[in-house]
């Protein structure tokens, strides 16, 4: 049990969030006071309103290394926050999850490095995450852990409180069998993850790959989404994430947004378009493929400084893994290139701001922009270009979209584009710029009405539904029931 001044803050909890970060960072200002602040990513803009509305506890580490503060209560949530030594931040978070797990399920877009000792201190932080849950899961609770850094904790959690229903969601991409055996330590993830009851995807394939390394690597009887592992049959399949898009509409149709959005434009110079890009500053969002395919574009005269500007908002991430430390030097180089040649005084071409910015500053740039250009080479899902979508209720702007990111398969109206593929790029960034308002506006309400149908409550609801529909399930029931979407 978990107190916090004499009350038991989150104790006997019927649902509980296990994910890495809590939905807030605890922060030191350049005046030495700690304060929190929201975490970044998607995972959070996804969870939190959930976990607030049913009163949930959320198990998760706050961000900097130490001693974890007590639990508390914030936002209608018990938050539990889970203590990480700091080398453990530097073996398990910025190794494990960061410099290996995140580049092998990311195409290796990146080259992923394994050390014994990361993982050694991932599965130590894993237990350690394992048991402050079981302290607050009340009997017979459902339990839901998210993503690639906490892909033990459903088999250990099952070994001391086999009373809980487990689901797991993973927020990135599964990566298919070939690439996947890479990982020294493939059987334990596999097996972590089937201590769940209900393992969740973005996408049918990444499912599919689930099952077939199950299959193939444990030789275990699988049959269409489910596994029979140790009499019990776990379940694989897919749920989109989405976001609150009635909420992220109404913020955008504000008139504070709306007057914020025309002063922008009035503070970039009154440009004809505005092409803006909304990223963590990471090497999977491909930030590097639209600041070449812009420059190509200004040098090839398709289109001029004067009247067309790119706004990249970056925020910063996982700043002392190397990649990352490497990839902020290129992108810096490159805004400053392309600004030192085609930029004017007082009129860069590229507005380029690595900092986090308030939601309503995010909905506002949306609403500015012209085009939005999302480009990983692999996402999981992206949420940027569904926040973009929502924030649109003007039914104008366009959307340049990469088939690598599972928000793909949903907005098929999109401009769609391979990221590896340059002079597509620049092409279909040039239909963008020149399409005409009827077509914008057809493409648009289109991806909204998908949108609006697969919001946030759906994503969540149907997990949950499948997860309490999974509680005591027999070794061999037929659960495949309501998948949705298209292969992947
Ligand atoms: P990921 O989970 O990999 O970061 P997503 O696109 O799925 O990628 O989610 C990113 C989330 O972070 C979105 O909700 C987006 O609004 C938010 N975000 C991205 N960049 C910024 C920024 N500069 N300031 C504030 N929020 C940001
Ligand atoms: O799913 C991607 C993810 O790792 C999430 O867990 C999180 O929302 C986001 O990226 C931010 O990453 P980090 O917690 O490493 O800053």
């Amino acid at each position: 049990m978990v107190e916090n001044n004499g009350d038991l803050v989150g104790a006997d909890s019927p649902v509980v969030v296990v994910a890495n970060r809590l939905p807030v960072d605890l922060v030191t200002g350049p005046d030495g006071q700690s304060r929190w602040q929201r975490s970044p990513g998607g995972l959070v803009t996804a969870l939190e309103p959930f976990v607030a509305g049913r009163g949930g506890a959320w198990v998760g580490w706050s961000g900097s290394a130490g001693e974890a503060p007590e639990p508390f209560e914030s936002g209608g949530m018990s938050l539990i926050p889970v203590p990480l030594q700091e080398a453990e931040v530097d073996r398990y978070y910025e190794g494990m999850s960061n410099a290996s797990l995140w580049p092998l399920y990311h195409d290796v877009v990146e080259k992923p490095e394994y050390h014994r000792t990361w993982w050694d201190t991932y599965v130590q932080v894993n237990k350690r995450f394992a048991e402050r849950t079981a302290a607050v899961a009340a009997e017979g609770a459902i339990v839901w852990v998210h993503d690639y850094q906490l892909q033990l904790v459903p088999a250990l959690l099952r070994q001391s409180r086999p009373d809980l229903t487990i689901g797991f969601f993973l927020h990135i991409p599964f990566p298919p069998y070939e690439l996947f055996t890479q990982l020294p330590w493939r059987s334990a993830i596999v097996e972590g993850l089937l201590g769940a009851d209900l393992v969740g995807f973005q996408r049918p394939a990444a499912a599919a790959n689930f099952v077939q390394l199950a299959r193939r690597l444990h030789d275990l009887p699988a049959r269409g989404q489910q596994i029979e592992y140790e009499k019990r049959t776990v379940v694989a399949r897919a749920f989109p994430i989405s976001i609150d898009v009635a909420a992220f509409d109404e913020l955008s149709r504000s008139p504070e947004v709306l007057a914020r959005a025309a002063e922008i434009r009035k503070e970039l110079g009154n440009p004809a378009k505005i092409i803006l890009g909304v990223d963590r500053l990471d090497y999977t969002k491909g930030i590097g493929v639209r600041l070449a395919a812009f420059q190509e574009l200004l040098e090839d005269g398709v289109i001029e400084a004067a009247d067309t500007v790119l706004v990249q908002v970056a925020t910063p991430s996982r700043e002392r893994v190397e990649h990352y430390v490497h990839m902020r030097e290129t992108i810096e180089q490159q805004v400053g290139h392309i600004n030192g040649t085609f930029g004017s005084i007082g009129g860069p071409a590229v507005h380029y701001f690595n900092q986090s910015m308030p939601r309503e500053e995010l909905a506002a740039l949306y609403r500015a922009a012209d085009v939005m250009l999302v480009t990983p080479y692999r996402d999981g899902m992206n949420l940027v270009a569904k926040e973009y979508v929502a924030a649109r209720g003007d039914l104008r702007g366009a959307l340049v979209l990469s088939e690598f990111a599972g928000a793909a398969a949903e907005l098929k109206q999109a401009f769609l584009v391979n990221p590896h593929d340059i002079a597509g790029v620049k092409s279909q960034l040039v239909r963008a710029l020149r399409v005409e308002p009827a077509e914008a506006a057809k493409r648009m309400r289109g991806m909204r009405r998908h949108l609006f149908k697969n919001d946030l409550e759906h994503w969540a609801g149907s997990f949950f539904d499948a997860l309490r529909g999974r509680a005591g399930q027999p070794a061999s029931s037929d659960d495949s029931r309501g998948q949705p979407g298209a292969q992947g």
